[in-house]
Parts: C-alpha cells; sequence; structure tokens
C-alpha cells in the first residue's frame, strides 16, 4: 500500500471540498488559529511514518489529551477506576450536564468532560506532581521531549470554564470528586491545552494499535487487555453524539478535540491523525471526517 501516495491525493481531494465548518470561539485563544491550516499524518506498527500538508505543526490537542489521562489512570489504580466512571456513549454533546445529575455525578465515560475531570482527580490523588508526571508522560509515549502545555490557551480556558467548574462542582456534591474544584479544574484545562503535531500524535498513539507497547524499545506500558478496553472507549464514546456516525461512515475508533484534531487508530496496523480547525455542527473537525471517510474507503481498511 503506497499510503503517501494516497494520503496526497486525498489531502487534495478533500481541499477542493468548500468546508462547512467554523472554528471553535468559546475558547478565545484558540480563534487566534489559520483556519486553513490542513495536515494528515500515518504511522504503521512496522515503524513507517508518512505526511502532508501541516503535519509537522503544533496545534492544540483539546479533548485528545482525554486519552492520555485516562491510560495514566489506569495505569495507576486500573478497574477502580470503573467504579467512579461508566464505559457507555452518552449520545449528547461533550459538555453536556444532564446525565449527570440523573446519574448521580457518574459519568457515562471518561472522554466527556465530566469524566475526564474524574480522571483528573485521580491524577491528583496518585501523583506527586500531576501536571509534570502526565506531561512526561505524553512526551514518553511519542517519544519526544518536545512537547509542552500552551500556557495563553489554558489561560483563556480557566476564564471561561463556567460549565466545566459547574460539572466538578456537581461531581463533589455527588462525592465524586476528592480534591480541591480548582485543582481538579486547573489540571484538566493544563491537559487540554497540549499541543501537539499529527505526526507526534500518531506517534502516541501507537500504542493502541500495537497492544500497548511502545513501538521504539518494545516497553509495554500497559496491557494488552487495558488497550482494548481503551481502543473500544475510544470507538464508543470518542466523537460524542458523533461516535456511531463517525464508526458507520470511518468504521475505526477515532477521538477528536476543538482544536480540529482526530485521531483513528486501525488496531495491530496503523494510526492516523487529521488536522483541521473548522468543525462541524458536533464540534468535530469537518475535513478530518470527510478526509478519514475517503481514507478508509480507498484503503479498505476499517475494522469492519
Ligand atoms: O473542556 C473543553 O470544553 C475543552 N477543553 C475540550 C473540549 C473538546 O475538545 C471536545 N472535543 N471535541
Amino acid at each position: 500500500m503506497n499510503y503517501q501516495k494516497i494520503i496526497e491525493k486525498l489531502h487534495h481531494d478533500v481541499n477542493t471540498i468548500p468546508d462547512e465548518g467554523v472554528v471553535a470561539s468559546y475558547i478565545p485563544a484558540l480563534k487566534k488559529v489559520d483556519s486553513t491550516k490542513f495536515g494528515v499524518s500515518l504511522c504503521t506498527i512496522t515503524n513507517e511514518c508518512f505526511g502532508e500538508g501541516n503535519f509537522e505543526e503544533k496545534f492544540s490537542i483539546q479533548s485528545i489529551s482525554k486519552v492520555f489521562g485516562l491510560t495514566l489512570a489506569l495505569k495507576l489504580i486500573g478497574t477502580k477506576l470503573w467504579n467512579r466512571v461508566d464505559v457507555e456513549p452518552s449520545g449528547d454533546p461533550f459538555n453536556s450536564l444532564v446525565q449527570l445529575e440523573f446519574e448521580k455525578g457518574i459519568p457515562r465515560n471518561p472522554l466527556i468532560n465530566s469524566g475526564a475531570l474524574v480522571v483528573c482527580d485521580v491524577l491528583i490523588s496518585e501523583l506527586e506532581n500531576p501536571k509534570k508526571e502526565l506531561l512526561q508522560f505524553v512526551q514518553k509515549l511519542a517519544n519526544n521531549k518536545n512537547i509542552n502545555y500552551n500556557l495563553e490557551v489554558m489561560q483563556s480556558e480557566t476564564k471561561h470554564g463556567f460549565k466545566n467548574a459547574a460539572h466538578v462542582n456537581l461531581m463533589k456534591s455527588f462525592n465524586n470528586i476528592n480534591n480541591n474544584v480548582d485543582e481538579v479544574l486547573d489540571l484538566y484545562y493544563h491537559m487540554c491545552s497540549l499541543e501537539m503535531t499529527c505526526l507526534e500524535l500518531s506517534n502516541a498513539f501507537l500504542i493502541f494499535a500495537n497492544g500497548g507497547k511502545l513501538l521504539h524499545n518494545n516497553e509495554q506500558i500497559i496491557t494488552a487487555r487495558i488497550s482494548k478496553r481503551i481502543n473500544a472507549t475510544i470507538l464508543t464514546c470518542g466523537l460524542y453524539d458523533e461516535a456511531g456516525e463517525f464508526a458507520f461512515r470511518v468504521g475505526l475508533p477515532g477521538k477528536s478535540g476543538v482544536g480540529g484534531g482526530i485521531v483513528a487508530i486501525h488496531p495491530n496496523n496503523y494510526v492516523i491523525t487529521v488536522w483541521s480547525p473548522k468543525l462541524n455542527a458536533k464540534g468535530n473537525s469537518f475535513k478530518g471526517m470527510n478526509f478519514l471517510e475517503k481514507f478508509t474507503t480507498e484503503t479498505a481498511s476499517s475494522i469492519f
């Protein structure tokens, strides 16, 4: 399979489709991005990487980071996490509060905001320096020390994060948050502000295509069983109320962020990351969805 050629062709084809998306503006710092950026990178478990467009430029990975937080929390406390967060798709937007009160402060899954906030609470309880250790963990997965938080994005979200504050407070009222509310929000906003390139994300997610093992040194970061569970959660919950549509059109586990990135995993095969900042009505990259649908069709490589 000539991945480079296919990616180049589809990048060109998708660029000719009028972009119906809109850049996220509810976090003011995200509005500054050049909305014409469009990058794609694919890395295989046979250690080959390909890319096209702006695939080596950093962007705000936002909710894609929830997968890193979840992986570290599962490494630290294992299945105990599932007493505090469920694994069901929510069918609701990523920041919806509706189910949380009915379900007594237990988030539907770890990839919606409330779930990721519980994950951050776990990291604070388990780690001495959660911000530093989470960053080191991501750097280790990507085998790249040149990854960092963007403090401008972090502060911008902190100033406008009334709804996330509502989530943490509601969960605290149900005794599902053990630490200080502001501390939980601070770690969460740092995590969401991580900046990475498409290439760095494809590399960092390779463990989920490789049974939980780092490719470059064979270190088992998580068990194959945990890797399977994370892929299942990404498939059913990674695109929120568009997870069904993504499975239908693309056919891979995929995780999106409001920065316009989408990472998709083909277990035992490859990871592909697309970045284009304009989002569709459900908050997922318009071009990203289109590209990935064309890619799995052209390569006949969905998991179904
Ligand atoms: O908490 C928020 O709203 C953002 N930091 C992350 C949201 C996000 O990326 C949802 N993904 N599509």
